[in-house]
């Protein structure tokens, strides 16, 4: 399906999101006929450019994503604008008005409008104000919708308080959080696995399952963007936001149907039912750490300290490793240890499903115990990790494997998250982003983490290209259990 005719307004125009990830994405959804020939694109910021320079800098950005340029480019180009304004001031935005009137005449949008914001966070509350003071977020001519990028708050409060503010001029069916996570098909296909099959969900639970690991390790360290993490570290990086949501989503209830409500009523009750941690469960289930410097795939990398934009004293986290109870009858007494970091030996995100071993040891010596890996990222796919006997004399078991690699399903039209999300927002359907609800429920959870470490501040050092302080083996080691180490690819079985 299309999307709407419409005109995409996208604040913080000239910034790195929006010629790495926004306009590729849209570009490619034009190039497969998801957009119809009746949308523009407003990109919106202080530097002063005009619709040509705009589009230079854009026609750059997509030879460097695509290596090619020719028809189809040009053709893209050619609905492209930029309104350069002030981002703070109301006053300036009247600016917007004579130029939105045009591109919704020349495209026959009917007004419908999508904002993205793509600027620091600290304009997230302001941009929804200053549109509002031009009539520019009511619905009276087509829809309005905006979509907020992460992060959504720096804590409990601020959360809240953008929420407040985001609401004093946007109704919450206008509202789009976004989360590029929930745009990956893998984390969509878990819901299809879990949820279309008979096979698992009979298994899906405290009877069957012995714990759940959920990894999401990065090689790379802060690069340029060290003053910014250093203002959120790993819990607020990725914590709070993607991998939460995917826990989410391996522990949701089945939903009665798919659309936007149903999905995010059960996402929502199950971030609600994680046990809150308090500082004596912290202090035996948190472990933080920093990365120094270290090797990693043959190449020396230096320590976080020494990364431009970060203060010599930082004790800010690259690493987080904790485990989080759910308290629901599914769920209770399953422990979820997730764990993040970055400077770790690959960039690898998944989700194991360790499954109990067998009540009874029947031969000598048992296969480990069974794993659902669920790889999200890259190489995505799913793995069946089982016992079967090895050839020859004698029961001795091995691990086998059954490999479903995503690649080989892929068409040349699979969707990218932006690309998913962006389609998603323009066609209405918000069942893939966070409702107030469920970023309520996760900084509910991490506000305690944030208020432990402010109090304790202790993180530890590990070596970059290690998975980790070994103190976050020795978190899950206590109760019996051994993170896994996965290698960069699934066909590279470990
Ligand atoms: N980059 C990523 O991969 C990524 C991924 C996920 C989320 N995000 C989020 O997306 C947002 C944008 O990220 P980004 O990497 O594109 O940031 P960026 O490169 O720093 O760009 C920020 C943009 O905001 C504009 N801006 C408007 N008013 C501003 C002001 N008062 N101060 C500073 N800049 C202002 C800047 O342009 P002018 O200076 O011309 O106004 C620029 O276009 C951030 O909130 C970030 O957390 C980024």
């Amino acid at each position: 399906m299309k999307a709407d005719n419409n005109c995409i307004v996208i604040f913080g125009a000239s910034g790195d999101l929006t010629h790495r990830k926004l306009i590729p994405a849209l570009y490619d959804l034009y190039k497969i006929g998801r957009l119809s020939e009746n949308f523009s694109v407003l990109g919106v910021s202080r530097t002063e450019l005009d619709d040509t320079q705009f589009r230079q800098k854009m026609r750059e950005a997509l030879i460097k994503h695509e290596k090619s340029s020719g028809e189809m480019l040009e053709k893209f180009c050619e609905h492209l604008y930029y309104q350069a304004l002030n981002t703070s001031d109301a006053l300036d935005y009247g600016k917007l008005v004579p130029r939105l009137d045009e591109l919704h005449d020349k495209y026959h949008t009917g007004g419908n409008t999508l904002y993205y914001l793509s600027t620091p966070p600290s304009l997230y509350p302001i941009i929804p104000e200053c549109l509002a003071a031009h009539g520019l977020n009511t619905e009276e001519f087509g829809w309005k919708r905006i979509i907020v990028e992460k992060p959504f708050g720096y804590d409990m409060k601020t959360a809240k308080e953008l929420d407040v503010q985001i609401h004093r001029f946007f109704e919450e069916h206008q509202i789009y959080r976004i989360d590029h996570y929930l745009g990956k098909e893998t984390v969509q296909n878990l819901l299809v696995l879990r949820f279309s099959n008979g096979l698992f969900e009979p298994l899906w639970n405290r009877n069957f399952i012995d714990y759940v690991e959920i990894t999401g390790a990065e090689s790379i360290g802060v690069e340029d963007r060290g003053g910014y993490y250093d203002g959120s570290g790993a819990m607020r990086d990725m914590f709070q936001n993607h991998l939460l949501q995917v826990l989410a989503m391996v522990a949701m209830e089945p939903p009665a149907i798919i659309n936007a409500d149903s999905m995010r009523d059960e996402v929502a009750k199950v971030l609600h039912c994680l046990h809150p941690l308090s500082d004596d469960d912290l202090k035996n289930n948190l472990v933080l750490g920093q990365y120094a410097q270290g090797n990693i795939e043959g190449e020396e990398v230096k320590g976080y300290l020494q990364e431009k934009g970060v203060p010599a004293d930082s004790n800010t986290e690259t690493f987080m490793a904790v485990r989080c109870q759910i308290d629901n009858w599914r769920w209770a007494g399953v422990p979820f240890y997730v764990r993040t970091g970055k400077r770790l030996p690959v960039r690898v995100t998944e989700v194991v499903i360790h499954f109990k071993t067998t009540p009874h040891p029947v031969f000598s010596q048992n296969a480990p115990d069974n794993k659902l890996i669920i790889r999200i990222q890259p190489d995505e796919g799913i793995s069946m990790r089982f016992g079967l006997k090895k050839p020859g004399a004698g029961f001795e078991s091995k691990e086998v494997s059954m490999d479903f690699r995503y690649a080989d399903l892929a068409s040349p039209s699979l969707l990218t998250a932006y690309e998913r999300l962006l389609l998603d927002a323009m066609k209405g359907d918000a069942t893939l982003f966070a409702r107030t609800d469920a970023v309520h429920a996760c900084w509910k959870f991490v506000q305690p983490i944030l208020d432990y470490k402010a109090a304790n501040g202790r993180v530890y050092e590990y070596e970059s290209g290690t998975w980790g302080p070994s103190e976050a083996d020795r978190l899950i080691a206590k109760h019996g259990k051994v993170w896994r180490k996965p290698s960069g690819l699934m066909k590279k079985k470990v």
